[in-house]
């Protein structure tokens, strides 16, 4: 069985006014009526394929957390609360440390929380294709297929396929966010893949990668869980301890150095959500191009993504529009300029 490690330390800020830093992404209904964690949680509960998951996420989000999947009758191995955000790496090398105490050897499927996957089917083949090359200490990223010059994803430079194991590749390079420059020309090249972010490792290989590449984290991070406090299923590592813990990204810490890195390309329909611009994307669309949500009504309007769910929304004669309204914020933007509501939200906390 597999170990799923679910990833939930979104600070909500590129879906702003839906998102907020109390309610990120993760925990709201984004593109069906379960929360995005709950998507998550459910597409690794096969009990034939995967024990109960282990869910890391911040302090302030626990009760959401655990309400969110006892709604689908889900009973996690633990949730870890982080008392503050570190990034990827010591989240992962933490819940790693914790699976470690319960299967030393085994195997962890880590994946974030706040990711939409329309063909289940095809990850759940990934993960099979993964396992035997994972079980021999690699470590596979899940990579994805580019449909377009994305500029808010990793890419992965995928080499030589590894002998012996179907539909494993070695992996050359990662290369975190690009320009549009560096985006358009790794779309040409055929061998790179999107960075999911998604992986599957044996606990001992995670372990020994930190050792050699990341040892203040994972110091830190050991002597946090050893301190750790342990009330309602709810898992506290020492703050002091974590606190030293140099903050950094799985994939800048370990997966642009290790050289046991392999790659599984997969085409699974699968979006990081990170910007209403793909929301649109993503979203189903009327015969003007229209992403529509709520109480919206639209007349002679293009290729807009309207979305009510705050008070009602009418439009006329406009398109590329991105329209969100919530109880208590109206976001009105040109959709080629939706990553941009970052900057409103800093804004925001600045004049707070
Ligand atoms: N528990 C915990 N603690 N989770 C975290 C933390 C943390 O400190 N930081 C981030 N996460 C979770 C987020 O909730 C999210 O689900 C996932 O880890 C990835 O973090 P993001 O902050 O969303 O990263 P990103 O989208 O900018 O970039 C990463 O993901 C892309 C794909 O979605 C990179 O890995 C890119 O290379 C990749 O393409
Ligand atoms: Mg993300």
């Amino acid at each position: 069985r597999l170990w799923p490690v679910i990833l939930s330390g979104g600070s909500g800020t590129r879906l702003w006014p839906l998102s907020r830093a109390f309610h990120p992404k993760q925990f709201l209904p984004v593109l069906t009526d379960l929360a995005m964690i709950q998507e998550t949680a459910l597409r690794l509960s096969d009990p034939q394929r995967f024990a109960p998951p282990l869910l890391i996420a911040n302090d302030d989000h626990r009760f959401m957390v655990s309400e969110k999947m006892l709604e689908i009758g889900i009973d996690p191995l633990a949730i870890i609360l982080e008392p503050i955000g570190k990034g990827t790496a010591p989240a992962a090398i933490m819940a790693a440390l914790r699976i470690a105490q319960e299967d030393e050897n085994g195997l962890i499927l880590l994946a974030p929380s706040d990711h939409s996957i329309t063909d289940p089917d095809a990850f759940q083949r990934a993960i099979e294709t993964a396992i035997p090359a994972a079980e021999n200490g690699q470590i596979i990223t899940f990579g994805i297929t580019a449909s377009h010059p994305e500029t808010g994803y990793g890419y992965i430079e995928a080499g030589q396929k590894i002998t012996g194991q179907d539909g494993v590749y070695h992996v050359e390079n990662f290369h975190e966010k690009p320009d549009l420059t560096g985006a358009k020309h790794y779309l040409e090249q055929g061998n790179f893949f999107w960075n999911s972010g998604i992986f599957l490792f044996r606990c001992d290989s995670i372990i020994q990668a930190f050792e050699t590449f990341a040892p203040e984290i994972l110091s830190a991070c050991k002597a946090a869980l050893e301190q750790a406090e342990v009330d309602l299923g709810f898992e506290r590592p020492n703050s002091e301890a974590f606190q030293k813990s140099p903050a950094d990204s799985i994939d800048c810490a370990i997966m642009e150095k290790a050289d046991n890195i392999a790659v599984v390309p997969v085409d699974m329909g699968w979006s990081d959500l990170g910007s209403w611009a793909a929301m649109w994307n993503e979203g189903s669309k009327d015969d003007q191009g229209n992403s529509l949500k709520g109480d919206v009504l639209t007349l002679d309007t293009k290729n807009s993504l309207v979305r009510a769910d705050g008070p009602f929304v009418a439009t006329i004669g406009v398109e590329d529009l991105v329209i969100v309204t919530t109880k208590d914020a109206v976001l009105v933007a040109h959709k080629d300029r939706s990553e941009e509501v970052k900057a409103i939200v800093d804004r925001l906390k600045a004049a707070k």
